[in-house]
């Protein structure tokens, strides 16, 4: 994540005493102080979360700065993120002047998720994964003088903090802090530590955005915590260095440049300014407590888990939260909190990205469930007391409770089924490392731990360095090279960055003029090759055009870009292939057909209008769907996913049982009725706040700017309100008919439902006509080649069984008039194709039944043909010419022979549906007496000009020439009383 500090869960606190009680002095200097301070006296009282939350508000609503809500932990438009790692990542469009910010002031209390040091949690006092962050933020308003003001007012006046304790550090060369911090605050300059760009120097958050040096402010505790203090230098114990005496508690990071994709930094056009501290540090802090995990929320997650400890014992043994059992507790409670935060803001468990973070978070926190006897699934039951702790606040977890306890569960459950069984083969794989002496785990082992028993690596590796061992990495790396390659979709525009010789500015980003229309007069204003600008495209070259305006749509929203053409007055010509947006401009993906192009060329731009209107008549069914499928299945139904192509369909979303059939139908009649009903659809953009108001449907994750977007469809959006920049038809009714082709998941507690629409779905029945009326032919006409061998009189009530009678319409378009009709439709054809499937069924009954009977006299011979057999030496041979029959029929036939006599060999030949077949067989006896059928089978297989093979006891050749089978008999008698030494004659 780039050259930056963290202000939370980032030191490392070695501190594993329990709390050490010190009161601070009460404030001694007024600087800053205000009226309107609360009457908190840090010192009287102890903090609760809910008082910092509060003040944090006030204090800032009073010094103008809009309360913004918190992000969801999945970074909305930042693919480089894995999740929200800081209350700024909402802002970087702000930061980056891309986007216009509601108000130049804001503050946030932010959802954090931060796994870097996930083998810290439980070890330390302080760290953590998911916390909440408080910022205050200001996008080209205050920056270093008003920043470092609030925060020492605040620290005085309203957290009552000790003045005398404030320390600070500021990046090296940054005089300007220095200067401020002594004339704001009075800070003496023993009380001003300058540090390098690795402790004061913050950003950017994912791989390019804003950063700049930064300022931290510290509380001296007091000297007596170096006496519990573990840290390994005393010397050392100073604000931004290593111990426990000085605590960080907010970090002020003045933003003045972007950093880019490649490192190098640009001046922000407006300076910022970006705060974190740690909320949940800060409590420890003003309650002096050591640890974060003994603040008033956590108590009580704390005082659960002790009630399950007893619930779930086996001895029914109640543990307590003690400096015994602290470890598999803190690591309870922090991973049950940060999967149900996750759960609820829709990153469910996977095997991938963020899904699989939570995994491990989730396996870990099971794996420590153990450490205090606990071999059931824990975290689904501590879900609801989270969501009655932070429920009041973050209403996501009351709202999704029941979704959290759920997925919570099924992933527990589907862990514990093979943790057992893994951590017996860790015991193995430890005792054959120990054996060999070698301080690496194996890789391969690792791996097997990983692929077989769903071990996360990382657990792997802490499992292993609590034994004093280091995983083979490189090793393990090697086996994961396969699995990787095939989880790593590379979607090929997502890193896509535009080249810094652009010769264009940012505000002349492309318009989009395709919602009206389907063509337009736009000039070129670059053309790429790659990543590269370039002077000009020639013929034949394939490249990027970028427009002034252009009908194009580009990727985004699940629809795909669109394709078309661009034409120039003098017979240039660009196929467009795709079309993607990067940062305003849309980017023409092609090849130059005839011609050049090059900036300031005019062309005239014309997407392919019955693709597009085929994406449009998807993109629209899609909206029908997602609002039925929250009618028919519940609230609880959220996009997880979407794709919308010319060709079909594809939608995800949060639901974790399997849809029956009827139920599908259900709703796929529900909107084809939406279809049927002809709606108008309507698209506006208005203020979000609006737009939420109305009851817009938002996509999950997706971060949207003030002013939105919404397409509605039926009056008042009945039939679906939502927000999508896509195009749509202008009437459900152009969507034409909508089918659903199947439902599946597409992995852990999610849904894919795939379906067509429009042209797409009557090409389907067409097909499906088609193909239905050949297998109906085909049927009856095997019936009637059967008929006569049967002897089933064509009339007779035996012979209508076996008939396929259904008729379908020739053609689907004669069948579908309107939406309406697609139901009867379908359901015709499932018809046909259920009587087709009972008729075929019948009818391979009787002629299995027939082959059986023929079977079966086969096997009658098997008596007469024993006592026909010969002997030789002490065993006898059977030989027998089957006639026509199949190989199934011949082994049993053998099986008989050989359960009736000692001694036996078996010599088969039979003619079957794959061509001559023979197969010897022989009982122990006889092997043990010198017979091979392996042998004696490659031999006679030459007659009947083949080959085969097998084991001395049983072998089988096929060949070409069935008339020579009797011949090839004859030849294995001979070799098999050779090999038993008795010169036999051959029958
Ligand atoms: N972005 C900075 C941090 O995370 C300040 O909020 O520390």
């Amino acid at each position: 994540m780039g050259a930056k500090k963290k202000s939370t869960a980032k030191k490392k606190s070695k501190v594993q005493t329990s709390g050490v009680v010190r009161k601070a002095s009460a404030s001694k200097t007024s600087t800053g102080a205000r009226p309107t301070s609360p009457d908190t006296t840090a010192t009287a009282r102890s903090w609760r979360l809910a008082d910092i939350r509060r003040a944090w508000i006030e204090y800032f609503e009073g010094q103008k700065h809009l309360h913004l809500p918190s992000a969801g932990l999945i970074p909305a438009g930042d693919p480089t993120l894995l999740f929200t790692t800081a209350g700024m990542v909402q802002f970087k469009p702000y930061f980056a002047g891309a986007e216009t910010p509601p108000s130049r002031r804001a503050i946030t209390i932010q959802k954090c998720l931060r796994t870097t040091d996930l083998e810290n949690v439980g070890k330390t006092a302080r760290h953590l994964t998911f916390f909440e962050m408080l910022g205050n933020f200001s996008f080209g308003d205050y920056f270093k003088r008003e920043a470092i003001r609030m925060a020492w007012d605040f620290s005085l006046n309203w957290l009552k903090l000790d003045a005398e304790r404030i320390h600070v550090t500021v990046f090296e060369s940054d005089d300007e802090a220095v200067q401020i911090w002594r004339e704001e605050a009075g800070l003496p300059a023993e009380r001003i530590t300058r540090l390098g760009k690795s402790d004061n120097w913050w950003g950017p958050a994912g791989d390019s955005g804003a950063c700049g040096p930064c300022s931290e402010l510290y509380l001296d505790r007091g000297a007596q915590i170096c006496e519990h203090c573990t840290c390994s230098d005393k010397s050392k114990c100073a604000p931004g260095g290593e111990g426990d005496r000085y605590m960080e508690y907010w970090n002020l990071v003045f933003n003045q440049f972007h950093q880019d994709a490649a490192g190098k930094l640009h001046p922000l056009p407006m300076t910022g300014i970006d705060t974190g501290a740690g909320l949940e540090r800060m409590a420890a802090l003003l309650n002096d407590l050591d640890s974060v995990f003994d603040t008033d929320e956590m108590a009580l997650v704390m005082k659960r888990i002790e009630e399950l400890s007893a619930e779930l014992r086996a001895d029914g043994q109640r543990i307590a939260y003690s400096a015994k059992t602290r470890e598999p507790f803190r690591v309870l409670a922090d991973h049950a909190r940060a999967a149900s935060f996750c759960i609820a803001d829709g990153i469910y468990p996977g095997n991938t990205g963020r899904g699989y973070v939570i995994r491990r978070i989730i396996r870990r926190a099971l794996l420590f469930a153990r450490e205090l006897g606990i071999f059931a699934p824990i975290l689904h039951r501590l879900s609801g007391e989270l969501a009655q702790i932070y429920g009041a606040f973050y209403p996501e977890l009351k709202e999704r409770a029941a979704e959290i306890e759920r997925r919570l569960r099924s992933e527990e459950e589907r862990f514990l089924r093979t943790l057992e069984h893994g951590l017996g083969k860790w015991d193995e794989y430890l005792k054959e490392r120990r054996a060999s002496n070698s301080p690496l785990f194996s890789g391969d082992r690792a791996f097997t731990l990983y692929d077989t028993f769903g071990f996360p690596l990382e657990m792997t590796i802490e499992l292993a360095a609590r034994a004093g061992l280091t995983v083979d990495l490189e090793r393990f790396e090697m086996r994961m090279e396969e699995q990787r390659l095939r989880a790593s979709q590379a979607a090929r525009f997502k890193d896509f960055t535009l080249p810094s010789d652009l010769p264009v500015r940012a505000e002349q980003a492309t318009t989009f003029v395709g919602y009206d229309l389907d063509a337009a007069q736009s000039t070129v204003l670059a053309v790429l090759q790659g990543e590269t600008t370039v002077a000009s495209l020639q013929e034949g070259q394939n490249g990027i055009v970028i427009l002034d305006r252009t009908p194009f749509y580009a990727e985004g929203g699940g629809q795909l870009g669109d394709r078309g053409q661009l034409s120039g007055t003098d017979g240039a010509l660009f196929e467009v292939s795709d079309t993607q947006k990067v940062g305003g401009f849309y980017l023409h993906i092609g090849e130059m057909k005839a011609g050049t192009l090059q900036p300031g060329f005019v062309v005239e731009a014309a997407i392919e209008r019955e693709r597009r209107d085929a994406l449009m008549r998807h993109h629209s069914a899609t909206h029908l769907l997602n609002q039925v499928l929250r009618q028919k299945l519940g609230d609880h139904i959220v996009q997880t996913g979407s794709l919308v192509s010319p060709d079909y369909l594809r939608f995800d979303f949060s639901h974790s049982e399997r849809i029956e059939p009827a139920r599908l139908q259900e709703i796929e009649a529900a909107v084809n009725e939406a279809i049927a009903g002809a709606a108008a659809v309507q698209a506006e953009v208005l203020p979000i706040e609006e737009a939420r108001k109305k009851g817009a449907v938002a996509t999950f994750g997706e971060k949207y700017g003030s002013q939105v977007r919404i397409v509605s469809m039926g009056a008042r959006g009945d039939l679906s309100l939502e927000f999508c920049g896509g195009c749509h038809v202008r009437n459900t009714g152009d969507i034409g008919f909508f089918h659903i082709l199947r439902e599946a998941s597409p992995g852990a507690g999610n849904r894919r439902i795939e379906a067509l629409a429009g042209e797409k779905a009557l090409q389907f029945f067409q097909d499906e006509i088609i193909e239905c009326n050949a297998q109906t032919q085909a049927h009856n006409a095997r019936l009637q080649l059967h008929a006569s061998e049967l002897g089933i009189d064509a009339g007779s009530s035996e012979w209508q069984s076996l008939v396929v009678t259904a008729r379908l319409p020739a053609t689907a378009s004669a069948a579908l008039k309107s939406a309406a009709d697609v139901a009867p439709l379908a359901r015709r054809i499932e018809e046909t194709r259920a009587q087709l499937a009972e008729a075929d069924r019948r009818l391979n009954k009787i002629l299995r039944e027939r082959k059986q009977a023929q079977s079966g006299q086969l096997l009658e011979q098997v008596d007469s043909a024993l006592e026909h057999s010969m002997p030789a030496g002490a065993c006898r041979i059977l030989s027998h010419f089957a006639g026509e029959t199949d190989a199934e029929t011949l082994r049993k036939f053998g099986d008989r022979a050989k359960e009736k006599a000692r001694g036996i060999i078996v010599l088969l030949g039979a003619r079957t549906e794959k061509g001559p077949l023979l197969l010897f067989m022989a009982d122990r006896a006889a092997v043990e007496a010198g017979a091979d059928m392996s042998l004696a089978v490659r031999q006679a297989a030459a007659h009947i000009g083949g080959g085969g093979g097998g084991k001395p006891e049983m072998a089988q050749a096929g060949g070409k020439n069935a008339e020579a089978l009797p011949a090839a008999l004859q030849a294995a008698v001979a070799l098999v009383a050779k090999q038993l030494g008795s010169a036999t004659r051959s029958a």
